[in-house]
């Protein structure tokens, strides 16, 4: 399956946002990797894992009963939808994310979702590990300011009480650990269409996306 469409960045890139609109717009599946991260590190949680526990964990990670239902997210068949989506799920999962074992139990997982007619991916490592030969790769950035007061209207919206100044800190720290891990950290894939959307609306990102997507894929219709 060539049909690939990476989205990686730091988070409150934009990226989620950009890689289900592009899904929707394509008719393509979405995966939603860090969605992933988010169950393990609820799921490590509840059991009381601490990231050192590399072993324990990477076997969590090749159990998990995971299903995603149109938008919700089912963990062992409980509803978790919005459970993971609090800071502290993303600070779990980016701290079991940096676990090798972690990543390479969640890999097969991960490219088995490479289904007709096309996948866009979303994560931090889709175009340097998961995917590397995908024909698209985009990585998505913008101010660690920006991305704090975006995450904080997103949290907001979905009823999550937040602190602005917690978050700008959170982020800072997320961010520190997801680039400097050893394995698979984030960086810009090699041959990465790399975008800074400080600044930039949602439509205009999408728009930026989406001519580099015509180019890709010279046969589509978008
Ligand atoms: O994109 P997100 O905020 O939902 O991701 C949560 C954490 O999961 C993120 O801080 C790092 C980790 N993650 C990862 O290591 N690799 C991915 N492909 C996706 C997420």
């Amino acid at each position: 399956m060539k049909q690939i469409v990476t989205i990686d960045g730091p988070s409150g890139s934009g990226k989620g946002t950009i890689a289900q609109l592009l899904a929707r717009n394509l008719g393509w599946h979405f995966l939603d990797s860090g969605a992933l991260y988010r169950l393990l590190g609820l799921a490590a949680e509840r059991r009381g894992l601490a990231s050192t526990q590399t072993a324990p964990l990477a076997a969590l990670a090749r159990s998990l009963r995971v299903e995603f239902v149109g938008e919700r997210v089912f963990l062992d068949g409980e509803d978790v939808s919005g459970a993971i989506r609090t800071e502290q799920a993303g600070n779990a999962a980016s701290k079991v994310a940096a676990v090798a074992e972690v990543r390479a139990a969640l890999l097969e997982w991960q490219r088995a979702c490479a289904r007709d007619p096309g996948l866009v991916a979303d994560g931090r490592d889709m175009g340097s590990v998961v995917f590397p030969d995908a024909p698209l790769k985009v990585f998505l950035t913008a101010e660690p300011e920006e991305r704090a007061r975006r995450r904080y209207k997103q949290l907001k919206e979905k009823g999550i009480d937040v602190n602005l100044a917690d978050l700008v800190e959170e982020i800072r720290e997320r961010d520190e650990r997801d680039r400097n891990r050893p394995v698979a950290p984030l960086k810009p894939p090699d041959g990465a269409l790399e975008l800074d959307s400080t600044g930039l609306s949602v439509d205009e990102v999408f728009d930026r996306v989406l001519k580099a997507v015509r180019q890709a894929f010279p046969g589509l219709v978008v």
